[in-house]
């Protein structure tokens, strides 16, 4: 088809656009601006395509080759980057506080797991011993701390009162500080009275769990094995601490 089937080619179905225009000659104007086209109709990819292309993939085949590693966090953000405080909300620093309230309130929330069976008030009742005004939560922190991770079978005279019920294991998410919390709060809420204990003595505690055979306590064992104070060194409850790290903070100077 050399020549264009009618006089109006751009009126044709299909049209070789080069064939037309080199209809009307190699030298025409029009021919010049056309850019070779090969013969099944593709344009050939530039060069300068490759390039960027080849690049493309070899810097996606080393990303995932590293698993993601070029977007991971630690490679975007710097060790020991503070993020700054949202604008319009200052950072809130809480305020230091007595070691004992502190460690009591954190306790409170703990003692929703103990609240089902010794009541809100540790009255205990339904067969439950109390935790108020017993000689167990007051007593010595060792055989306190051993009835909480591993539960207690058997008869046990709480308050005057003889129980023989079955309490299970409690120490389920509980580590140093947890322990030393819930401690702490039932050794000082209703009317209790008795030392802080402190995360020191609770990861002892953990020790201790870890050094005696599962499953539950009984009051024999307690007494042969348990009679004592976890070791660690006490602290006062009206000692200043810093409540995220619970280290004391420097008291403030008096006026
Ligand atoms: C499922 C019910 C249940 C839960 C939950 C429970 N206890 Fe007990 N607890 C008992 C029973 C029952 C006894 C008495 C066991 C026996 O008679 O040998 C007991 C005994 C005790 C004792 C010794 C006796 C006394 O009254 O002083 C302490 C201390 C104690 N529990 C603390 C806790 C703490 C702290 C928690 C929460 C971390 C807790 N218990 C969760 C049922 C429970």
């Amino acid at each position: 088809m050399a020549n264009p089937s009618s006089n109006r080619p751009d009126l044709d179905e299909n049209i070789n656009v080069p064939e037309v225009h080199a209809a009307l000659g190699a030298d025409s104007v029009a021919a010049g601006r056309e850019k070779s086209i090969r013969e099944n109709g593709m344009e050939p990819v530039g060069l300068i395509m490759l390039i960027p292309c080849a690049f493309i993939l070899l810097l996606g085949g080393s990303v995932l080759g590293k698993g993601g590693g070029l977007f991971g966090y630690n490679e975007l953000v710097k060790n020991g980057y503070m993020r700054a405080p949202a604008p319009g909300g200052e950072e809130k620093i809480l305020p230091p506080g007595p070691a004992g309230e502190i460690f009591a309130k954190n306790g409170a929330k703990l003692y929703s797991k103990c609240i089902g069976c010794h009541g809100p008030s540790g009255a205990g009742g339904n067969g439950f011993p109390p935790l108020a005004g017993s000689e167990w939560v007051t007593g010595n922190t060792d055989q306190l701390s051993q009835i909480i991770i591993h539960g207690l079978k058997g008869p046990i005279s709480v308050a005057g009162n003889t129980y023989n019920n079955n309490m299970p294991a409690m120490g389920d998410g509980f580590g140093p500080k947890e322990l030393a919390f819930v401690m702490t709060y039932i050794r000082s809420a209703w009317g209790n009275d008795a030392s802080l204990v402190t995360p020191e003595m609770g990861q002892a505690a953990l020790e201790v769990a870890k050094n005696r055979p599962s499953g539950q306590v009984d009051v024999n064992e307690l007494k042969a094995n348990h009679d004592k104070m976890l070791p660690g060194e006490a602290l006062s409850p009206d000692t200043l601490i810093d409540p995220e790290t619970l280290e004391p903070v420097e008291q403030p100077a008096a006026e």
